[in-house]
């Protein structure tokens, strides 16, 4: 069985009361559990987790090379700031998907730039939820192809 790993970023534990005009009313759990249903269905093995600590993501994506079959990651406000998050995409050689809630393109200037997207296969956003049901299976299709 394939392994997958979904990593989220900063303040998305948050989700279902944070700012839900532009993040909707699903909970992180809700998410996990829309995600883990999708993974059951593709038979592939589903590691979720969230972190607001910019060094514990970059220990999970490094993590990714010896245990996962490939990534996906919604780093939230580090898609923004973080050359670290970047560098450590960049090192790792398995396929890697970056993914968004809201569509950052058409948001305010300062979410328009992704620094980390530099360094994955590609990037979906603006799908609520289902950018991460859509992710799971691009990468599903990436990884057998
Ligand atoms: C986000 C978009 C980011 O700009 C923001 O900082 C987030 C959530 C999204 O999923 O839409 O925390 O990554």
């Amino acid at each position: 069985m394939k392994k997958i790993i979904i990593i989220n970023g900063p303040n998305l534990n948050l989700l279902g009361n944070r700012e839900k005009n532009v993040y909707g009313e699903i909970s992180i759990e809700d998410i996990e559990k829309q995600s883990k249903d999708k993974c059951k269905k593709l038979n592939l093995e589903l590691f979720f987790c969230q972190s607001n600590n910019e060094g514990e993501i970059i220990n999970y994506i490094q993590s990714a090379e010896e245990k996962y079959d490939g990534l996906i990651i919604n780093p939230a406000a580090f898609t923004h700031t973080s050359v670290a998050l970047l560098d450590a995409l960049r090192a790792l050689s398995k396929p890697k998907i970056e993914i968004h809630l809201s569509n950052i393109y058409s948001r305010e200037e300062y979410r328009r730039k992704s620094i980390t997207s530099e360094g994955v296969n590609g990037l979906i956003c603006g799908f609520g939820y289902w950018s991460y049901i859509l992710a799971i299976e691009a990468i599903n299709n990436i990884i057998n192809s």
